[in-house]
This record gives C-alpha cells, structure tokens and sequence, in this order.
C-alpha cells in the first residue's frame, strides 16, 4: 500500500489473475502436471512456439491463477442450479415490516432524526464511502469509464464530479454539528477493475481530485476470473494469455481485504460504509439519512429501495428467500414472480427495486472472509474473443461460446443478522445511466433531466419560484437551471435566499453569490 501525504492511497493487487492465489515459485513441468491435473493442460498448447519473455509471462499468469478454485466456481455456477434460479415462486417471500422504512412515509421529524443520527456519525469520522466502478458500461457503448461521462449538464460536469461535490458538502455540513471532528473526513473508497483504474486515476489527477484531500481517495482494483467454455476449460485470448474478466461487483469483498481497504477503515477507524454504483446522477452519496436510519436500526447492512415502475424495469428486487434477505436479479427472476401482484394493495408483490445503495458495517466486511466460500457465482454467457486450441488462430465469434462469472454485490445479505430497508422516492433519489444517447430510458438524456427537474424542485420547495426565460431551450421538459451541489446536498439552505423570490433559467449556480445574484 502506497499512502503518501499528498496523493491518493493507491491500492492494487500485484498482477493476479485471481486475487486468491496460492502459489509459490514453481516450475514449467510443476505448473504443467498441474494443469493436466485439473483438466486444463490445453493452457499449455503453444508454449513451446512463444519467445522467452511470453513464456515467462504465460507461466507466471499460470502460477498466480488458483486454477482447482477456478474449477470449482465453474462447477458451482454450472452444476447445482443457482438458489436465485431454483422453485422462486415457493421460496421467495415479502420483507418483514419490521426492517422496512419508507422515506415516502416517514413524518418530517423521523427523517430529521436520523439525518441528525448520520451526520453525528460522518462529524465524528465514523463514515466512508465505497464507489463500485470496475464495470466497463457496455451498454452506454462509451470506451471511457461511466463516471467520466459528461450527461451534457450546463456546467459539463461528469459523475464523479457531481458525487465528489457532495461529498465535499456533507463535509462541510457535518462539521457544523456538535461535537463535530476538528477536520471533518469522508473516505472515498474507488473500486475500479483492469479495464477502468488506469482512466479513473488518470480522470481524478486531471481534474485536480475535484477538490477533495487525494489522500482521502483511495483507489483499489477488484479481481477477475478466468472466461471459461460451457464444458469448463478455461479460454484463452492470445497463445500467451488466459482470457479474464473483472469478478463482478461483488468482487469487492475479497478486493477490500486482499488489496488492504479494511485495514486502512481500520487505521481511519471508520465503522460503516455506504455502498454505491457510478452511474446513478442523483446519489446521495454517504446519505446520512440512510445512515441514520441504518444506525438506529442496529443493522449491520441495508439496502436502499424504490418501488418498482413495472414488473419488467431492469432492477433486482429486495425480498426473503428461504427466510433470508436476498436481491433477485432482473436477470433471474421469473416472469411469473416479476408480475404478481400483493391483493391487499394492488402493488407488486416483489416491488422493492434495488438502486444499488448499500450500508455495511465494518464489522460485517470483515465478516465475509468466514462465509465468502458459499457465496453465489452468476454466469453471465457471452461472445468471447478467444483462440482456436487447435490451430492458434484468434476467433471473433458470432454466437455465445463462453461464460464470465460474476459475483454480485448483495449476495452477502443471506447472512446478515440485522437487515434494514429504505425506501426513497425514486425522483430524488434514483436515475441510472445505463443505455446509449437517444434510446428514451436510463440514457443520457433521462439523467440530465431528472437532476435539473430536482433543482428546479429544490428551489420551489425552498419558497421561490422559477422563471423559464424565453432563451431556454428546455431539453426534454427540463428547465436549464442546475445548482452545484457545493451549494446545496439536498435542497438545504436555499430558503433564506430564495423564499418569496424568483429566479430565471437558463442559470448555473456555483456558489450562495452566485444564487444571491440570480434571485430578484
Ligand atoms: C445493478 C444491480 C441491480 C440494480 C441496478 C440499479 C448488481 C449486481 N445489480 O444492476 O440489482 O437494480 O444496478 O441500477 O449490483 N461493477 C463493478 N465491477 C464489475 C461489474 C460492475 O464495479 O465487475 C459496478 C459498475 O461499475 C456499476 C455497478 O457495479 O457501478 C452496477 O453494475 P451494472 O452492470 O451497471 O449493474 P446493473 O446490471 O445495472
């Protein structure tokens, strides 16, 4: 682990090809019986036609993958059928009421308390923040990882901006409570994978750590998997190198311990974490309300939830499953499931759509070691770019030939003593960017739009009113009005300024002067 004062902690595993390696020095015959052994020795095929530095570097890749482990994930994932997959409509079941709170129901005075709650905690330290980004946002179709995307904000500012902002606004919203720490610090904890660190580090030191301390940005790499055949070998993509593929965004548990996050939580004496995916522009990242409610519940993780829009909306669901917590994936949920609907309420009855907001404690992440051998391994079947075994040569295929294993993020919660769930009203709280520019949902388009339309919501429920001014050339309803989030985190402190005055679009707000200036 690198900690240098002034630049971000910079965490990476050494080269593995899987994080969970047992390997010592060993040579090309102990490395090939090896292989033959597991049935793998094809990895070997053309050993013998590479130049000195490829072998050296076939070997090594060879020598640090954990090839039995790999086997068995395939084993696992092929042979006994997912539990996610198996006899849902017996085994799934609604949440229990009494781990279930709804922000669209909670009176003011509940959602101050725990705001007030979380806030003590991020004055007194006690909060980080893990950022999953090691996905590579296929479906955006963009080369650059999401979080670099510009949703063509007036002010051009991508993701990790935006989340960076508000990180710096709750800093500086919990160092103005009680008690508050002399320097008030919320870790940022960066997962990126193979595919994304080098662009994510190389965004964050262009743009200055977006006015964060570097030394509170700590990057690390989650692991990957080797991409298998349906009949288990393991694929390779040159003569020289396996083929491997980022382990999934649950990939972060063995990630936090094996590149030394829990212990750096430990150094910093952090004790919960907020967990969250790069592409959603209106995260409340380390949301103390959440917080705050996690921590009065006792639980050692939750999750954040919006009701489903439709039982076909691409969000995994919160539910039981044999009496433990569980997310079913949109991937692998039943139709039959998906659709049916709750009598007493007319709603779905698995309407509870993860947004991929999670609360840990500390002490559960270092829990995970003792149970990471039962967690779940998902296969996701792809077209694989791979090499020929036989004849050497590279094949671009236009069917599925291969599989990647994936963990995901919330298998971990069957074993949670303490779950709690947190409902939020979507329009504050939840707008995905997953899919191209033009395609109508989860694009671009739709995230630009919800966060100028909470803005402009920020202003009228602060008292004022907007003006649309005739030069605005509203895109997709939205009036151009964006407010940096340095200014406001949710909506806070605008009323002194804003009640009884009116502000006009098309405007960016910077800063208080700036909204002082605007307002008439
Ligand atoms: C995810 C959730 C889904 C939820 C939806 C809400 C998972 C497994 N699924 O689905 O239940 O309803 O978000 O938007 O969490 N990532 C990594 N490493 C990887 C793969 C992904 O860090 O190897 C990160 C991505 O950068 C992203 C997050 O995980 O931040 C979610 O990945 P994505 O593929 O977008 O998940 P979805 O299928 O949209």
């Amino acid at each position: 682990m690198i900690a240098a004062n002034n630049s971000p902690l910079s965490i990476q595993t050494p080269k593995p090809v899987d994080a969970n390696t047992n390997a010592s020095s060993l040579t090309y015959q102990q490395i090939k019986d090896r292989y033959q052994a597991a049935g793998q020795g094809h990895l070997l095929n053309f050993y013998d036609d590479l130049p000195e530095s490829e072998k050296a570097e076939l070997l090594s890749q060879l020598q640090s993958l954990n090839v039995e482990r790999a086997n068995r994930i395939h084993q696992k994932a092929t042979t006994c059928p997912s539990p996610m997959l198996s006899n849902q409509s017996v085994l799934l079941g609604p949440l229990p009421e009494e781990c279930f709170e709804s922000t669209l129901e909670a009176s003011s005075e509940k959602m101050h308390e725990w705001q007030t709650i979380g806030l003590n905690q991020i004055a007194q330290n006690k909060v980080g923040v893990i950022l999953l980004a090691g996905g590579q946002g296929t479906r955006l179709g963009s080369t650059a990882p999401k979080g670099c995307y510009d949703i063509n904000l007036p002010s051009s500012k991508s993701l990790f901006q935006i989340q960076a902002e508000r990180i710096l606004r709750l800093q500086e919203l919990a160092s103005k409570q009680e008690g508050a720490k002399a320097k008030v610090v919320i870790p940022w904890y960066v997962m990126t994978s193979g595919p994304t660190r080098t662009a994510t580090v190389k965004y964050f030191e262009e743009h200055n750590y977006f006015g964060l301390e570097s030394g509170n940005i700590v990057f690390f790499e989650q692991g990957t998997l080797p991409c298998m055949t349906f009949d288990g070998k393991i694929m390779m993509e040159s003569k020289s190198q396996i083929a491997v593929a980022p382990d999934g965004n649950g990939g972060v548990y063995a990630a936090l311990r094996t590149t030394g996050v829990l212990a750096n939580m430990a150094e910093r004496k952090v004790e919960y974490l907020h967990v969250y995916c790069v592409d959603n522009c209106l995260v409340h990242v380390a949301d103390p309300v959440f917080i705050g409610y996690c921590v009065q519940k006792n639980a050692d993780c939750g999750a954040k939830v919006v009701r489903k829009k439709s039982p076909d909306e691409p969000v995994g669901v919160v539910c039981l499953r044999n009496s433990a917590f569980n997310v079913v994936e949109y991937s692998e949920i039943d139709e039959e499931v998906a659709h049916r609907i709750n009598p007493k309420n007319g709603q779905l009855s698995f309407g509870a759509g993860n947004i991929a907001n999670h609360f840990y404690t500390v002490d559960f992440l270092n829990k995970v070691e003792s149970f990471e051998g039962e967690l779940e391994y998902h296969i996701a079947r792809k077209k694989i770019k791979t090499l020929d075994m036989q004849t050497g040569e590279i094949i671009t295929p236009k069917q599925v030939n291969g599989m990647k294993l994936e963990m995901f993020v919330f298998d971990v919660f069957p074993f949670t003593q303490r779950m709690a769930v947190f409902e939020v009203d979507r329009r504050e709280e939840f707008s995905p960017l997953k899919n191209a520019p033009g395609s109508g949902q989860d694009c671009p388009e739709t995230s630009r739009r919800d966060i100028l339309q909470q803005h402009v919501r920020f202003i009228e429920d602060a008292g004022g009113k907007v003006v649309v001014g005739e030069e605005d050339q509203q895109i997709e309803g939205a009036p151009t009005l964006e407010i940096s989030s340095l200014v406001t985190y949710s909506g806070e402190g605008l009323s002194e300024i804003v009640a009884g005055k009116s502000i006009k679009t098309p405007i960016v707000i910077s800063s208080l002067e700036d909204l002082k200036k605007a307002v008439f």
